[in-house]
């Protein structure tokens, strides 16, 4: 116990995440407020209580009887609502709230936001709300000409510098006919940002560079070897990552994982693209998580036609060379960064990953069972340092990589102090 303190995917995170949270739903005027109703139902189905309250020109393009029919509960639309027995919504909607989200938010509202304006319930709540508690979060949507106009981006700017975290928005088709950004987030993203949004930013300014899933070493142009990491773990952490505010690249063998959100990634497909694309980077990012099962051999050549039953009882054999160590290579470059790597073991697991900790020279090594967690979602890790062993208990993958994450930051602050 000397080491430092320090997936799941979709609709089931975001239950883990936002179950019992209540959020405030605020609606502004525009054509996107059709998605903020889909946005609603995903909340109450992820386990959150929504509050919506809408703008009077929210109402012209989508009714509250729809949001009141979604989010099992009234809809606030006016700050004169005799509802509230002091009779002061506007204070009352915000004190238990975790979060007030406006989605969508128009080129109006931002303006009344970036002035402080208080002449509706919706920017009134904002501006009472008790900020150090309950974040304001806006996605955008607007018309390109509107999103590219010098006052709306003053205004964001203003309304980023008071706090506020901005959604989106996208790009793309626009209602108006038009092609360009300020397209609103679809409801699946605006759900991902909000449970990120939830997340410390422990790792804000840094870069990680992480590998995931097999690889794939061609043995003719139809077969190859391979092995059964999902690329779920990788995936994860590269999730958590992102969630903590990193910038982060992706290198993924052959995988059938959703890519996380704002989070880059390259495909490969055989050890060396992994070890080309790896190196290309390694260097300039402050950490290497090495996640990816890499296949250690490869067939010494892959044939160019399909190899065909001849009817010969000499079966054919596949002589083998070894593949390059992404990992132990990255811990030898003159600048390295911080290196984690992975330890997937049949038996003897915390023995092979000591022994694997000092020869590839990493100053971490994540040891974990390797039939027991390939494809599943959840697992159970163990942190292996030199100063001893930590084992980071069963759970789903996300909240693994959170809790690795936490830790490699931790790491990072204590050799930056
Ligand atoms: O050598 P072994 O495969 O047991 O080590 C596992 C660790 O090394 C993992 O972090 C894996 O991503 C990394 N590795 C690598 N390049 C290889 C083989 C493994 O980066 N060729």
């Amino acid at each position: 116990m000397s080491l430092a303190a320090g997936g799941t995917t979709g609709d089931v995170q975001a239950r883990l995440d936002l179950a019992g949270k209540h959020i405030v739903l605020g609606l502004s005027g525009g054509i996107a407020c059709y998605k903020a109703a889909d946005f609603a139902r995903e909340l109450v189905k992820a386990g959150a209580t929504v509050q919506v309250v809408m703008t009077e020109a929210a109402e012209r393009f989508i009714t509250a009887v729809t949001l009141q029919a979604l989010s099992l509960r009234p809809v606030f639309t006016n700050q004169w609502d005799a509802r509230a027995p002091n009779n002061m919504a506007h204070i009352n909607l915000t004190r238990e709230a975790a979060a007030v989200v406006i989605v969508p938010a128009s080129a109006d509202f931002l303006a009344k936001l970036a002035q402080g304006r208080a002449d509706d319930l919706l920017s009134l709540l904002c501006l009472a709300r008790p900020a150090e508690r309950c974040p304001l979060l806006v996605a955008p949507a607007m018309n390109r000409e509107m999103w590219a106009h010098p006052a709306t981006q003053r205004n964001l700017a203003r309304v980023r510098a008071d706090g506020a975290t901005v959604l989106g928005p996208g790009s793309g088709d626009q209602a108006c006919g038009e092609t360009g950004d300020g397209r609103m987030l679809e409801p699946a993203e605006l759900l991902a940002d909000l449970v990120a949004s939830f997340q410390p930013k422990t790792l804000r300014g840094k870069t990680l560079l992480i590998t995931a899933g097999p690889t794939f070493e061609p043995i003719d142009p139809v077969r190859g070897l391979t092995n059964r990491s999902s690329g779920k773990m990788g995936f994860a952490i590269a999730r958590a990552a992102a969630e903590a505010g990193a910038a982060v690249t992706l290198i993924a063998g052959p995988v059938h994982e959703a890519s996380p959100r704002g989070v880059r990634r390259i495909d490969v497909g055989t050890a060396q693209q992994m070890f080309d694309a790896v190196l290309a980077l390694a260097a300039s990012h402050d950490v290497f998580v090495a996640t990816a099962a890499v296949a250690d051999w490869r067939p010494a050549m892959c044939t160019e036609h399909k190899l065909k039953k001849t009817g010969d009882p000499k079966l054919p054999s596949i002589e083998l060379t070894e593949n390059p160590d992404i990992l132990a290579t990255v811990a030898r470059l003159p600048n390295r960064p911080y290196c984690v790597g992975f330890a997937a073991e049949s038996h003897d697991l915390l023995k092979h990953a000591r022994e694997k900790r000092a020869r590839k020279n990493v100053p971490l090594i994540v040891a974990n069972f390797g039939p027991a967690t390939f494809s599943r979602d959840d697992n159970v890790l163990t942190l292996v340092d030199a100063s001893g062993e930590r084992e980071l208990p069963r759970a789903d993958k996300l909240t693994l990589a959170r809790q690795l994450v936490a830790e490699i930051a931790a790491r990072l602050s204590a050799a930056a102090a």
